[in-house]
């Protein structure tokens, strides 16, 4: 059995299962949470507000949830549609298309290959470059081929596992082609360049463009569950009509308001990421992997091929010590080589550093 049995890191359960350890007690570097926790904010609303949340039915139009996130990100309240984290609106967006063939990067995060599927759409894959770094720069050629049989396309922006940006002539050469493209934004906040590159607000005056935000990675409330879409109002009402009702429970829009433009918590998340990407970088460098450049807060690493250790015994080293990391072989165009880690907090990613050491030399022998 491998760790992510399910497809995603952040499986305490099944790590329990493999590592005979406490699910509770595991230092998590399989999924890509922000360390600085929930916003104070988080905890006052379910302490104050439980009872009456709990007791009746949320808002199913999300009417101040979608206010506050228009006012944050300039943009209409009628180009927002809120979700159950983001899994649930890139479902939707692709459902909406009913396309036929879905183009993907990959490596790309598995839900889009799923969603597509779940559509009934083919998909027509795009490889990313591992010698070129997995910058989609050098994919431009093979999107343009893409072009000529995906009718839709879904990018992630930052993309997961690499932690590369696209370029903006990736997004315009498809648009301008009549293409429809999602872009998932889930990890963009975490870039000190979320207003640069961001394209949400393109997407809200376009009948093309869609851009998926999750609010759980940023302010590390993925057992809340919210993300939100910006569109066009066309493609924004499509989509609200394929959503089950009341899907965003009431205590998830009320936190969502009252923690999203918290600017001090968005900075000291800036700067820790900041200090901590560049000091992990440098240590896995220092290990001898080979980590790739990344704008959000996961780095993707490769062992080198004469160790002759495969990430999957290097995850369960790592596991049995109580600390999780991901194993990338389970994405296409990656093979046994590949892992991926969390960025935490800097006594954790010391921690890290130290049991990789260990057991990278344990298993050189
Ligand atoms: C790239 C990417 N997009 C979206 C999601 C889903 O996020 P949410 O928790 O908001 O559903 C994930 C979760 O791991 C992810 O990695």
């Amino acid at each position: 059995m491998m760790l992510e049995k399910h497809g995603h890191g952040g499986d305490v359960w099944t790590a329990a299962e493999l590592y005979g350890l406490d699910k509770n007690s595991f230092l998590d570097f399989s999924s890509n949470m922000n360390p600085l926790g929930p916003p104070e904010a988080a905890g006052r609303i379910i302490q104050e507000e439980w009872r009456r949340e709990l007791s009746r039915y949320p808002d199913p139009d999300c009417r101040e949830l979608r206010q506050r996130i228009g006012e944050v990100y300039g943009v209409s309240a009628s180009c927002v549609l809120a979700g159950n984290g983001a899994a649930e609106i890139i479902d939707l967006a692709v459902r909406s298309r009913s396309p036929r063939t879905v183009g993907l990067l990959q490596p790309s995060f598995r839900e889009y290959a799923t969603a597509a599927q779940r559509a009934g759409a083919g998909i027509v894959d795009i490889p990313l470059s591992a010698e070129r770094e997995f910058d989609p720069v050098w994919s431009l050629a093979e999107v343009q081929k893409a072009a000529r049989e995906a009718e839709l396309f879904l990018f992630g922006h930052p993309n997961n596992p690499t932690g590369r940006l696209l370029p903006p002539e990736f997004v315009r050469q498809l648009t301008a082609a009549g293409k429809p493209v999602i872009l998932d934004e889930a990890f963009i906040d975490f870039s000190g360049e979320e207003e640069r590159v961001s394209f949400i607000r393109q997407a809200a005056e376009s009948d093309r463009l869609c851009v998926v935000r999750s609010m759980t990675k940023f302010y590390t409330v993925p057992g809340l569950r919210l993300g939100f879409a910006v569109a066009g109002q066309g493609w924004i009402e499509a989509m609200k009509r394929l959503q089950v009702e009341w899907s965003v429970n009431g205590l998830a829009q009320r936190i969502g308001q009252a923690v999203l433009g918290d600017e001090e918590y968005a900075r000291a998340t800036r700067d820790w990421l900041h200090e901590e990407s560049a000091w992990l970088t440098q240590a896995l460098t220092g290990l001898g992997l080979r980590a790739t450049p990344s704008a959000a807060n996961y780095l993707l690493f490769r062992i080198p091929s004469e160790w002759g250790v495969t990430i999957h015994s290097l995850q369960e080293a790592m596991g049995r010590r109580g600390i999780l990391i991901r194993s990338a072989a389970t994405y296409q165009g990656l093979d046994d080589r590949y892992g991926r880690s969390a960025i935490r907090s800097h006594e954790d990613n010391m921690r890290l550093v130290a049991a990789l050491a260990a057991c990278l030399e344990d298993l050189r022998g």
